[in-house]
């Protein structure tokens, strides 16, 4: 892990990330609901490279940034820079494809369509051109298919899920079925992506797979990785910068040895972490769009 440098807007990134901008800043950004304000004041930067955490108690607002993040929610305030460029005004679409990739905190899969399937809809991000064209020439076509078929299987094989190709994605266990998601992902080349509480409801060994996973995603793409996770085992081994939130805003940015000795962040959150997870085990379904 490189050393961690702060920048003059007090986010932190790591050292060799430090000579490039960063891949993701937000600058002063919120969102009310009516009267309740979800995120405030939210400013924060993420290097090219760097797994970036993002935690805090229970409706702390961390899906609400990715949903600001993804252009799900317009800011009421503030703005969001993917590699020095606005997100404003775009579609979730189009922030897909400037660069910004997610998975949800409830799986989301086309639950009915294969495993192979699922990871060319995130492909086909990047083949629409091609497909339009190539409907008036068959041959191409084909060629196009061929190709996003042996890049989808790619990322499976990535998984080790080239064998479940063919099956139903809603047919997976569990744990196969995240990893598909982060799968589907990738596969619309990202420059970051966000993972909302990938462990949730994993078990020791699966958790320790993602960390794996995780890593090996930033380091054989290259690209940078925020997560939101209530598993501070995960968030404390694997994190390089961490921001909590609390009630909507940031109360400590840090690296894992700084929030974990900060007595706020104590106060607020890992004081009470077994009581939170209890809370998220029961909560499992929830208030996320
Ligand atoms: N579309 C919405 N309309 C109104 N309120 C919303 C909306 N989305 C989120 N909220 C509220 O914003 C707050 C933050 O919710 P959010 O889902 O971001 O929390 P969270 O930190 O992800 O929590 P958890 O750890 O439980 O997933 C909550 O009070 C929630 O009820
Ligand atoms: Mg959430």
């Amino acid at each position: 892990m490189s050393k961690m440098v702060p920048l003059p807007s007090k986010s932190i990134v790591p050292e060799r990330d430090v000579n490039k901008p960063p891949i993701l800043e937000t600058n002063h950004l919120g969102i009310d609901f009516g009267g309740l304000t979800a995120v405030d004041d939210l400013t924060l930067a993420v290097g090219r490279t760097e797994i970036a955490g993002l935690i805090g108690p229970n409706g702390a607002g961390k899906t609400t940034v990715f949903n600001l993040l993804t252009n799900v929610y317009q800011p009421t305030r503030g703005d969001i820079m993917l590699d020095g460029v606005s997100t404003s005004k775009k579609s979730t679409a189009q922030v897909n494809k400037m660069g910004i990739a997610r998975t949800f905190q409830n799986i989301r899969l086309f639950g009915h369509m294969s495993v192979l399937d699922n990871v060319k809809v995130g492909l086909h991000n990047l083949t629409k051109e091609n497909l339009a064209v190539c409907l008036t020439h068959l041959f191409g076509y084909r060629k196009t298919e061929k190709q996003a078929n042996e890049q989808a299987l790619e990322y499976l094989d990535f998984f080790g899920m080239a064998d479940m190709a063919n099956f139903p994605a809603g047919s997976l266990p569990y744990g196969a079925q995240r990893r598909l998601e982060i799968a589907r992902a990738l596969a619309t080349k990202p420059s970051i992506i966000l993972l909302d509480e990938p462990a949730a409801g994993m078990n020791p060994s699966e958790t320790a797979e993602l960390m794996n996973n995780i890593r090996r995603i930033r380091d054989n793409f290259q690209i940078a990785v925020m997560l939101i996770e209530h598993d501070m085992n995960l968030v404390m081994n694997i994190c390089e910068g961490i921001c909590v939130l609390d009630h909507g805003k940031v109360i400590a940015k840090g690296t894992p040895d700084e929030i974990k000795s900060n007595p706020t962040v104590i106060e607020a959150y890992l004081g009470k972490k077994n009581d939170k997870k209890v809370e998220a085990k029961e909560g499992e379904t929830n208030a996320e769009s």
